[in-house]
Parts: C-alpha cells; sequence; structure tokens
C-alpha cells in the first residue's frame, strides 16, 4: 500500500494501457482519478472494476486539448480529494499516413491530442502541486517511435518525441521543488490495436524483439508505478524504453 492518500490522475484511462496503469495504482491504494473523452457509461464500467481493487475513485469526462476543461478536471480532484500527487499523461492516438497523403486535420490532431493534451495537464497540475509543497510525480507516456521514427507516423513520432523535450524540460524547472518527471516509452503493446493485426504481421514484429513477445498493458502500468513510488525519489528526466529490447 505504498501509494495509500496519494491522488492520481491518469488521463485517457478508461480502456487501455490507462485502464491497466489506474489498475496497478489502485492497487497500491492511491485514490484514482478516471479521465477520458469516451462517453459516460465507458468511463462508469472502468470505474466499478477501479473500486473493486481501490480505495476510492472518480471518474472526469474532459478533453485534455481544451485547456478550460482541465482547469476545471483538476479543480474538481482538488474540491474531492483536496490535492493530487500523481499524474500521468497517458491520453494518445495514431492517424497513420505517408507524409506526402498526411492531411493538415491528421497532423493538427494527434499534436493537439498528444502533445498539447500533455502540456494542458502538466501545466495545470504543476500549479497545484508547487502550491502544495509537498512534491509530486508526473509520467508521461511517449513512445519508441519518438526516439526512432516510423514510417506513415510522421505526426505520431514528432508529437512523441515533442514530449520527451516537454519531459526533460519540466523535469529541470520543477526538480527544485521535489517533482520528479520521467517519460516511458512503450515498444509494441498487445492492446486492441494491435489485437487487429494478422498473425503474420505479430510473428514478424515478434522476430525484432529481443525478448521474442509484444509487451502487456501490466508491464508498462509496473513501471509506472515504479516511477510514482518513492523507490524513485532520484530519478527524474529520463526516458525508460519497455519494449522488450528493441530500441537500445
Ligand atoms: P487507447 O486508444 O486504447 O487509449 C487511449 C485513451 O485515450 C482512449 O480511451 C481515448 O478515448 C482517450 N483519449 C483520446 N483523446 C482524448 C482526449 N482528447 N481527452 C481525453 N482522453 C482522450 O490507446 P492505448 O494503446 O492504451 O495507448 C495509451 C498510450 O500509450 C497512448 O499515448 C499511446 O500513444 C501510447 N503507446 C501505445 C502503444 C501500444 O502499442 N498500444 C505503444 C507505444 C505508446
Amino acid at each position: 500500500m505504498e501509494l495509500f492518500g496519494k491522488v492520481a490522475l491518469i488521463t485517457g484511462s478508461a480502456r487501455g494501457i490507462g485502464k491497466a496503469i489506474a489498475l496497478e495504482l489502485a492497487n497500491h491504494g492511491a485514490k484514482i482519478v478516471i479521465n477520458d473523452i469516451l462517453p459516460k457509461n465507458e468511463i462508469d464500467k472502468t470505474l466499478e472494476e477501479i473500486r473493486k481493487s481501490g480505495d476510492q475513485a472518480i471518474g472526469i469526462r474532459a478533453d485534455i486539448t481544451i485547456f478550460k476543461e482541465v482547469e476545471s478536471m483538476v479543480k474538481e480532484i482538488i474540491n474531492k480529494f483536496g490535492k493530487i500527487d500523481i499524474l500521468v499523461n497517458n491520453a494518445g492516438i495514431i492517424r497513420d499516413s505517408l507524409l506526402i497523403r498526411m492531411k493538415e486535420e491528421d497532423w493538427d490532431t494527434v499534436i493537439n491530442i498528444n502533445l498539447k493534451g500533455t502540456f494542458n495537464c502538466s501545466k495545470t497540475v504543476a500549479k497545484y502541486m508547487l502550491r502544495q509543497k509537498s512534491g509530486g510525480k508526473i509520467v508521461n507516456i511517449s513512445s519508441v517511435i519518438g526516439l526512432v521514427g516510423n514510417i506513415g507516423q510522421a505526426n505520431y513520432a514528432a508529437s512523441k518525441a515533442g514530449i520527451i523535450g516537454l519531459t526533460k524540460s519540466i523535469a529541470k524547472e520543477l526538480a527544485l521543488r521535489n517533482i520528479n518527471v520521467n517519460a516511458i516509452a512503450p515498444g509494441f503493446i498487445e492492446t486492441d490495436m494491435t489485437k487487429r493485426l494478422s498473425e503474420k504481421v505479430i510473428k514478424d514484429l515478434q522476430q525484432q524483439i529481443p525478448l521474442k513477445r509484444l509487451g502487456t498493458v501490466k508491464d508498462i502500468a509496473k513501471v509506472v508505478y515504479f516511477l510514482v513510488s518513492d523507490n524513485a525519489n532520484y530519478i527524474t528526466g529520463q526516458v525508460i524504453n519497455v519494449d522488450g529490447g528493441m530500441v537500445m
């Protein structure tokens, strides 16, 4: 129960990796805020699961690209729990296509959600963390694609590389106040997205991964837990690849 009494906001956590992170932090005693843009009933379903393993949990439907919505979400968290200790910037999307076919709208949407959303939430939450004077932990979910690039993912790779620059800059700004900021770069993770790939594509992918398997959502959630726990108090501004050794 290392996180007992801590309040954690996880963006985009109604499903996928975000949901696994929320469950993991709830299992270690944190009070959980599920944020997503999905319909309320989807958020409520996840909340039910979280409440089985955790202390307290609430759901807030908000679009992280809209600064005012982020501000009112964080105010609601402070009203409910009195503070915020942990922020996991997880919400993210892909809109893949080759550069010359990429629509301006697909560029803007991916940068807005993945990068600006991370900025909006970090800025708003950091303000409260600084006022609280009790430190804090921010973990940003980047991607190995942000490190090595990928055909058809110029927008996604740029957004995830941007998250790494943002992480290092705000880690330097906030370090004096004991707020640690780190990023995780997942490789290929088994989610709804990868379930749709053919057996052959999965086999080819596995060949490129030294540990010879795709990652699980739990593989990511456990590293997030480590980074938000006291075990990682002396780690800040780092990018941790969780990718089975794909990128070394
Ligand atoms: P997912 O699509 O299952 O979950 C993302 C969640 O973010 C969804 O519930 C979605 O509704 C929410 N979301 C989207 N736009 C939002 C907005 N404007 N405001 C609030 N919530 C919003 O995706 P998955 O696979 O769980 O990915 C989570 C994170 O991990 C993303 O940042 C993704 O880029 C990253 N990642 C995923 C990998 C994978 O293999 N699945 C690999 C590397 C990184």
